[in-house]
């Protein structure tokens, strides 16, 4: 018989929330433990900002949720779905294939309902300690001013990495005080009213948040360091410039592009990425952090020498179908934990790990729609261990059809997708 594990599941997002069900599904005791009072994680928009804008200061009470007002989400909803659980129209939601946040928080409230999750969560419970001692785990926690140590046989970390905020650096950044924030605590843009504002950034949040500013500001500069950039007014508005990378900034506030262009900004906004961060977790060294990179782990999963008993789930970054990838990720998790899925030698590991650094470095920077392969390769593998070969067909070809369009058309025009574009039938 497989054996009962006692498992803690720190967070409960949807990669705590996807990991509980699957170890309950292997009938193992979960506990979760999270410190909102509830579920959902970074869908659970919260309008209060945090006292430093730009996230330095250690002391600052932190808010969890980098959730703006208006956000909807930047994948189709068929991308969106559990394994178990599509995310399908609802009858109190849109019907728009990018739903706003509400109503990805409602699916998570259904879904773990539906699969009595809920009971397994002990909220406003703040993980602060975790120790390895004599091959057991101690979790040490806060609730109500109290602390306690609980001991399981198991930890998945399931905290996030969209929190800690990640700043572009440049010459002269410090000349611009009170003038800069990151997009953590970007919530409306009614603060950018008449501004001359210049967003840092190249992704999602960079793209969505200039064109929301760009209506109440007077100029929205975007600044990118991606080499393919083409330089030029943007079409979208008629107060929207893309430039190349900040050169510099000087003492009265002028920020010079690499390109030449200067402009005399307001603010400086960091759409720039998230940090790493799990202050609680002691891994003795085992495991290292650093702003963009945790390892080593296993398939992203495990790190070889405290597997299996130690686990992330809900790690990478680039991903095109996040639920679908942490999903699996937790499948797996609760697989190896029950023993149907066993793991290489610590040596087979490490080496595996050595060798997706190598594949990663002979590609160089993965881009969204050219990774989509590697990604494939990769959801795949995690089927394969959890016996359900199969599932993905339908995924891949919206994902493909999807991440096409973007790389057409821009993610600026994603409400425009059909399912089925680019795909030859
Ligand atoms: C602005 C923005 C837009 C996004 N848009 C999309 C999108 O459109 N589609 C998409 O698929 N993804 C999107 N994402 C990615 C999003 O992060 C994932 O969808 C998903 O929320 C990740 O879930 P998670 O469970 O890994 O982390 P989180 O949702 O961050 O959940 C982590 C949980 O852990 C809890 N926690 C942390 N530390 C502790 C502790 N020490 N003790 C107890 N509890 C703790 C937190 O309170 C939280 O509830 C977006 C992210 C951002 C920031
Ligand atoms: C993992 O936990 C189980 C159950 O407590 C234990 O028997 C096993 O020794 C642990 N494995 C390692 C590598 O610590």
């Amino acid at each position: 018989m497989a054996p009962i594990l006692k498992v803690a599941v720190i967070g409960a997002g949807i990669s705590g929330l996807t990991t509980a069900q699957a170890l309950k599904r292997e009938a193992h005791q979960v506990v979760v433990y999270e410190k909102s009072d509830q579920l959902g994680g970074t869908w659970v928009y919260d309008p209060r900002v945090e006292s430093d804008p730009l996230g330095l200061d250690l002391n600052r009470e932190i808010v969890h949720s980098s959730l703006y007002r208006s956000l909807c989400t930047n994948l189709p909803r068929q991308l969106m779905g559990f394994l178990d659980y599509p995310f399908a129209i609802r009858e109190y939601g849109d019907s728009s294939t990018f739903p706003g946040h509400e109503e990805v928080l409602e699916f998570l409230n259904e879904f773990a309902r539906e699969f009595g999750l809920v009971e397994l969560i002990r909220f406003q419970t703040e993980v602060v300690q975790v120790d390895l001692r004599n091959d057991q785990w101690i979790v040490g926690s806060i609730a109500n001013k109290v602390s306690s140590d609980e001991v399981f046989d198991a930890v998945v970390v399931c905290v996030g990495h969209h929190t800690q905020p990640r700043l572009a650096d440049f010459p002269g950044i410090e000349n611009l005080p009170g003038k800069q924030m990151h997009s953590h605590n970007y919530r409306v843009p009614e603060p950018f009213q008449d501004q001359i504002v210049v967003v840092i950034g190249d992704g999602p949040s960079a793209k969505d948040i200039s064109l929301e500013i760009s209506r109440v500001a007077k100029e929205v500069h975007l600044s990118s360091r991606s080499p393919n950039i083409k330089i030029s007014k943007l079409d979208c508005g008629d107060n929207m410039w893309q430039h190349s990378k900040i050169d510099h900034v000087d003492g009265n506030g002028e920020v010079t592009f690499q390109e030449g262009v200067s402009v005399n900004a307001d603010i400086i906004l960091h759409c720039t990425g998230y940090k790493y961060c799990f202050p609680f977790l002691n891994t003795e060294g085992i495991v290292s952090v650093d702003d963009n990179h945790v390892g080593p782990l296993y398939k992203h999963v495990f790190p070889p020498q405290l597997a299996p008993n130690l686990s992330y789930v809900g790690v990478p970054y680039k991903s095109a179908s996040i639920t679908l990838t942490v999903d699996l990720q937790a499948k797996w998790t609760a697989h190896v934990l029950s023993g149907k899925a066993p793991l290489p030698s610590k040596e087979e590991m490490m080496a595996d790990i050595q060798e997706y650094y190598r594949c990663m470095d002979d590609k160089g920077i993965p881009k969204h729609y050219t990774n989509l392969g590697l990604e494939f390769e990769y959801l795949n593998w995690l089927v394969s261990q959890v016996g359900l070969a199969g599932v993905l067909e339908q995924t891949r070809s919206i994902q493909t059809s999807y991440f096409k369009f973007i790389a057409d058309k821009g993610v600026w025009r994603r409400k425009e997708w059909q399912l089925g574009y680019g795909i030859q039938e």
